[in-house]
């Protein structure tokens, strides 16, 4: 083995906890003190210097956050120290008799509580030895959980290290996994265009993410992490109080809420309820209520436990947002691409504070799956703004008239014959722009702020013009004119003159753009700028055929055959003829972006498995490589696939970096940027 040089163990060493300071500062404090470009620079010199130096990896190296090898499943882990529940209130009553008992107990006249949310996530225990993240696991049954801690590495807002220079022997820290409520209306965004089913709610997004076999799917969800206590810990003095353990916590470097809160006696116990439930639908993340905790851990230790939770704290939760009430009718609604969902009608309900008059049901399936019927009797449920959803129905109080539900031959809006494809959950109306409910939807998409942005262009005004036959595809909303519009219902001068505008305005726009706003089926807004970036003009991407599209990464088949059809379809050509002729430009596209391959020079030798060789050069010239056909001393890598001819030799010869395919694949993920994703 070759001699290491120290200052490369160094260089490593320091550019690790460079990386972990940032890492802290923005997943942590959310108070980066450097750009995202900054940040990837360093990570990606400390990923060149890992690959160069195999040898000096470390598996808490923050590289190891974008998640290794796939696992077949979970191993048990039994708890040093058990994963105990909280006793729930319901009512003030609740709370004062617990503050009570308590009270009387400890001989105290106002007992002193450490207060904070309850998290809507699911619970988890990192072991820490020496200072260094060894394992995490799930609650389990609280004796006994799961080992995910490739997964947990992926979470940043964990830390790999303590950040101390004299840790605990043994350190088990306790808290909560959640998603906050940002990342998972994109995570379910996500889901809903690749037409995958949406997740519930953010818990079972952070539950479902956290029990992925493959740790690269949760590192790209994004969860976040809260500390709420502590389980074994030994060498080392623990502090007399929990509020004086969570701000340990916090030196250490652990995310703690900072809505924590030290209180006495039931008023302040009360008081922090109510603020909390005031702030409740501003924060970031879901809370399920309060917890409150006896705050001196020798009070804590008198109280004990009664069976299989603590004497000694409360869960005060909120109210349940779930109601029952009637499924009176189950509509079709028949969206951009003529995808037929059925939406539950029901007997408007308050829940959590809002009438609820609509579900969804996302389709066929789904309704069988949760055994509805029209006319039965369910339970809704409202999770923060996400769409209500119905968790199950009420079989006792069933009707003996209740109806089946069967999903519609034909399209309710056009007629046209709706069929599901094999494989598909999704019944879909074969209309295409035929049918005004997709014609409206594709305009209410073509008009939309991220597509072409046509403000004041909203669904009622997009109702209207279709209903009375102003407008049949995107194109036609160019033609319109001031007078056309004056005329209609609740329009003014001014503002029809303000539409004509923005419809004016919105001419000039970006590829990606426009390639979004076309409404291609799994064509997203990042793959419109991959797809805008690659080809650079609309006639370009036209012609692209499959391999063409096939070598950008994350265009994956069913995009490229989605791309494929929709511009062979003679009527997408007319519009999009149209479109142009109606002076829609976009500038050229710019150098910049995804170059990270800029100047480097490739030579390609022997077969690739997952790719031909016309898709890995299109993919290297995709992000500014060169691929030449030999190899020289200024080719800056050769690429290996299965029996390599003589160039591998020669770059030997000329001590070229030699990349297999799966560090080729790696590499292009790492130009696209995409491992920062
Ligand atoms: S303390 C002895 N604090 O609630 C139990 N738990 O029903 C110590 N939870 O499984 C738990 N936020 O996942 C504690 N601030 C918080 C919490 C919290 C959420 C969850 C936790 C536990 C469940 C207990």
């Amino acid at each position: 083995m070759p001699q290491i040089s120290e200052p490369i163990t160094s260089r490593i060493t320091a550019l690790r906890k460079q990386l972990d300071y940032h890492n802290y500062l923005y997943y942590v404090l959310d108070a980066p003190e450097i750009s995202d470009a900054e940040y990837d620079t360093l990570f990606r010199q400390l990923q060149e210097l890992e690959r160069q130096h195999p040898e000096l990896d470390s598996s808490l190296s923050p590289t190891h956050r974008i998640g290794g090898a796939v696992a077949r499943g979970f191993k048990p882990v039994t708890h040093s120290l058990p994963m105990l529940s909280l006793n729930n209130a319901f009512s003030e009553d609740e709370v004062a008799a617990f503050d009570q008992r308590v009270s009387e107990a400890l001989g105290n006249a106002k007992t002193e509580y450490a207060v904070e949310p309850k998290f809507d996530g699911l619970a988890i225990s990192l072991l820490y030895i020496n200072g260094e993240f060894v394992s995490g696991a799930t609650r389990g049954d609280g004796d006994t959980g799961e080992d995910v801690s490739a997964n947990l590495r992926t979470v940043r807002a964990i830390p790999l290290r303590l950040f101390t220079e004299h840790p605990p022997e043994r350190l088990e820290v306790r808290g909560e996994v959640v998603m906050l409520k940002r990342d998972f209306e994109t995570l379910n965004a996500k889901q809903l265009a690749l037409e995958g089913k949406p997740f519930a709610n953010p818990r079972n997004a952070a539950a479902g993410s956290l029990r992925q076999l493959n740790p690269a799917i949760t590192a790209k969800r994004r969860l976040h992490f809260f500390a709420y206590g502590i389980g074994q810990c030994t060498g080392w003095q623990l502090p007399l109080t929990h509020a004086e353990i969570m701000n340990q916590l916090a030196t250490w470097h652990f995310p703690v809420t900072d809505m924590r809160q030290v209180v006495t006696g039931i008023d302040g116990l009360l008081s922090f309820y109510h603020r909390t439930a005031a702030l409740r639908a501003q924060l970031p993340f879901d809370i399920d209520g309060v917890v409150y905790k006896v705050n001196v851990i020798t009070q804590q230790q008198k109280l004990g436990f009664v069976s299989r939770a603590p004497r000694f704290a409360l869960a005060h939760k909120f109210p349940a947002e779930e109601a029952s009430t009637c499924l009176v009718s189950i509509e079709i609604q028949v969206g951009r691409t003529g995808a037929l969902t059925p939406v539950a009608h029901l007997e408007p309900v308050v829940v959590g504070g809002v009438t609820v008059t609509h579900a969804t049901l996302h389709n066929a399936d789904e309704i069988q799956r949760k055994n509805l019927k029209i006319g039965d009797w369910v339970i809704v449920r409202r999770a923060g703004d996400v769409i209500p959803e119905i968790v199950s129905v009420v079989l006792s109080r069933r009707p003996i008239d209740a109806q089946d539900f069967v999903m519609p031959k034909r399209c309710p809006v056009c007629g046209s014959h709706v069929v599901r494809l094999p494989g598909e959950a999704i019944a879909r109306c074969t209309g295409g722009l035929f049918c005004p409910a997709q014609r409206k939807q594709a305009l209410w998409h073509f008009a939309s702020r991220r597509a072409m942005y046509i403000d004041g262009l909203g669904d009622k005004l997009i109702e209207q013009l279709v209903d009375r036959g102003l407008v049949h595809d995107p194109a036609d909303l160019y033609t319109l004119t001031a007078t056309q519009l004056e005329v209609l219902p609740r329009m003014g001068e001014k503002s029809a003159r303000n539409i004509v505008t923005a419809i004016a305005h919105s001419r000039q726009t970006t590829l990606a753009r426009l390639v979004y706003a076309l409404g291609i089926r799994h064509v997203g807004e990042q793959t419109a700028k991959d797809l805008a970036q690659q080809f650079g003009s609309l006639s370009m991407l036209m012609s692209a055929d499959e391999p063409a599209l096939l070598a950008i990464p994350d265009v994956g088949p069913a995009v490229a055959c989605a791309v494929r059809e929709f511009f062979a379809e003679v009527h997408n050509r007319t519009v999009i003829d149209k479109l142009l002729a109606a002076g829609i430009s976009y500038p050229a596209p710019t150098a910049e972006k995804h170059m990270g391959l800029a100047g480097k020079t490739f030579v390609l030798t022997g077969s690739l498995t997952g790719m031909s060789r016309d898709q890995a050069r299109a993919a290297i010239e995709a992000y500014g490589g060169k691929v030449v056909g030999s190899v020289s001393k200024n080719t800056d890598y050769v690429v290996t696939g299965d029996a390599p001819g003589s160039k591998l030799q020669q770059a030997h010869a000329f001590n070229i970096t030699v990349l297999d395919e799966t560090q080729y694949l790696k590499l292009l993920e790492q130009a696209s940027g995409e491992f920062n994703a």
